[in-house]
């Protein structure tokens, strides 16, 4: 059968050797982070971040701001003075309740998170119940949680005491927690997102004059100057167990490092906002517009529709929206975050903004597959930056497999299930649901296409093959040697079936396909429900690299966009030689 014969190819070569192990990192959010539940998109941001990079995440957090308070003032209220052994019991609480609520965020997304109670992770304190001291980890949860998912996130400040009670390490506790498990996994660093990017020879919201900020600090730095920035016992354990502990904020490579040396402090300039363009406003779009909106770091000062009267469903100023494309250039923006619903006008307006030295980061994959050499290139001789992460697998990081996979040697070629909207109506029709409900359902999530016969015919899975085949070969099939399986009215799926597009290598050539792979019995692809998307990517040496995730909505799309940009703008600082 011509649809599955590049796949046939591929699966049949044995598998040497797994993927390699994932870097673990240790990322603690403190209450200033978290300040209400708003905050947890930005700080699943973070650890997409990091996921994306190919880590697992092992993240700490505080309760939501104010919260630790209110509920000590409830058991002080309630509880005897003289003894009140359940209290740590209950202010805990509020450390479990933002480890679930971040672990949904992370859901959200596309990212693989569980989240685990105080007694789930097993940290053993001895000491006075509300400020105890660690002094082991009963690990099994936590080891089994890491093995089993991408994110862990677990409550801080709480442990198990002596008599298997609840206590606390001392107020300011999460940053105890996040340096001892790193300490227990044998990690020499930390890192605690802040609400300021480092630490400060004074407090810079009060401090009169300039505050100098360190990049390397001692340990006595950290004590004389932390203040409440870093707990001090937290300090006293990095230096004992040997764990930096880094003190960054949100969304930034730059940081204060504490640890057995020490820098003289130097002034921080801050960066001006960079000025961001967004092309689009439906489903990706609108989700950028939000998240911009709220961010100090950029300053969003066009966006283009078809029709900027239309009613959306992102609160911004009119004034914003423009439907001339030579109008949103002349803004001089930045970056351009493009996310149009048509190929050939996104693949226009990024080769003019490439060539007028703009940063793109693209989702339309209809667009960036028409030409990715001629659009890397312009990008090159304009000096800008091109990414396109979301252009296939949406929140699933295949780009960057991709390149890690052919990184380490030649590819022989891929296999992936990706289109969102055909993978879910697989779901919902292989469960019983009618084609048009099923259909209806994916329109309204937002995973469908404009067009969605670009969907179902496989016409938007072969421009995801034709550019993984761009990044894995350095070179695309043309549109027509893409074969593609219609999934229609017509289809009645008996048992387990997939989408599958896949290409290899085959002699001078490629060979791809977007096919209906009925009786696919890899439990990889199988296991693959609803808008869900995965690859696997075969080394010429039989490696095998794989990566999933929520590959079409709003939130994993948006989110992979922003770590596009973040990509940028640490791009941008390397260029101008910031930290
Ligand atoms: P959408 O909801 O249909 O929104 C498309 C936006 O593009 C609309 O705001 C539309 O303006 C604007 N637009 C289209 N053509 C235009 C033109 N020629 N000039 C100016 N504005 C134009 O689409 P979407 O779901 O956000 O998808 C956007 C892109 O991301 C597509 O390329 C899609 O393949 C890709 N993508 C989508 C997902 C997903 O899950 N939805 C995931 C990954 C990648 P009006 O609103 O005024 O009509
Ligand atoms: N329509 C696409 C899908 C959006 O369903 O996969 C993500 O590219």
């Amino acid at each position: 059968m011509p649809h599955s014969s590049a796949r046939l190819a591929v699966v049949e070569k044995p598998i040497a050797e797994p993927s390699p192990t994932a870097e673990v990192v240790v990322l603690k959010f403190g209450s200033s982070i978290l300040q209400d539940q708003s905050c947890a998109p930005a700080v699943a941001s973070e650890i997409y971040g990091h996921v994306r990079a190919g880590r697992k995440v092992i993240a700490v957090v505080s309760a939501l701001g104010g919260h630790t308070d209110r509920l000590f003032a409830d058991a002080r209220a309630l509880g005897l003075d003289h003894e009140n052994d359940l209290l740590p019991g209950y202010v805990a609480l509020g450390e479990e309740k933002a480890a679930a609520l971040v672990a949904i965020a992370c859901d959200r997304i596309g990212l693989d998170a569980a989240a685990l109670s105080v007694r789930e992770l097993g940290i053993v304190a001895d000491g006075p119940a509300e400020h105890a001291h660690p002094v082991s980890l009963r690990s099994d949860a936590l080891w089994k949680a890491l093995a089993d998912h991408q994110v862990v996130v677990v409550p801080g400040f709480g442990a198990v005491g002596e008599k298997g009670k609840v206590v606390l390490l001392g107020r300011g506790g999460s940053d105890l927690t996040a340096v001892f498990l790193a300490a227990e996994l044998g990690l020499s660093r930390v890192r605690l997102v802040k609400d300021v990017d480092g630490l400060y020879d004074r407090d810079p919201a009060s401090a009169s004059g300039k505050p100098l900020r360190y990049r390397r600090a001692s340990w006595d730095d950290a004590r004389r100057h932390g203040g409440a920035l870093v707990q001090h016992d937290a300090i006293d354990m990095g230096l004992q167990r040997s764990v930096e502990i880094e003190v960054a904020a949100l969304g930034r490579a730059d940081c204060t490092v504490v640890g057995d040396h020490s820098a003289p402090p130097g002034p921080s300039i801050p960066d001006a906002p960079l000025k961001v363009a967004i092309a689009g406003c439906g489903v990706v779009g609108g989700g950028l517009l939000q998240r911009l909106l709220k961010d100090n770091r950029f300053q969003v000062v066009g966006v283009l529709v078809r029709d900027p009267s239309k009613p959306r469903d992102v609160e911004a100023p009119a004034e914003l929206f423009t439907s001339d494309r030579e109008s949103l250039l002349a803004l001089r923006p930045d970056i351009l975050l493009e996310a149009l619903s048509e190929g050939a006008a996104g693949h226009d307006l990024i080769r003019a903004a490439l060539e007028r030295g703009i940063d793109v980061a693209s989702a339309n994959k209809q667009a960036i597959s028409r030409d990715p050499a001629g659009l890397a290139d312009a990008a090159r001789a304009h000096g800008s930056h091109l990414a396109y992460s979301a252009a296939v697998g949406g929140g699933a990081p295949m780009i960057e497999t991709l390149r890690v996979a052919r990184a380490a040697g030649p590819v022989k070629g891929f296999e992936a299930v990706l289109n969102g909207t055909v993978n879910f109506m697989l779901t919902r029709l292989q469960a019983g649901a009618d084609f048009a409900d099923a259909l209806a359902d994916a329109r309204v999530a937002g995973f469908a296409e404009e067009d969605p016969s670009s969907d179902l015919e496989g016409r938007d899975s072969a421009a995801k093959v034709r550019l993984l085949a761009f990044e894995a070969f350095g070179r695309t099939p043309a549109e027509a040697d893409v074969p593609c399986a219609v999934l229609s009215e017509a289809f009645k799926p008996a048992g387990p079936v997939r989408q599958i597009g896949a290409c290899v290598r085959d002699g001078e050539g490629l060979r791809a396909s977007v096919s209906l792979d009925v009786g696919l019995d890899d439990p990889f692809f199988q296991s693959l429900d609803g808008e869900r998307n995965a690859l696997k990517v075969y080394g010429e040496d039989g490696r095998v690299w794989s990566c999933k995730g929520r590959g079409a909505g709003r939130w994993p799309t948006t989110e992979s966009v922003l770590a596009d940009l973040a990509d940028i703008v640490r791009a941008r600082h390397a260029s101008l030689g910031h930290h």
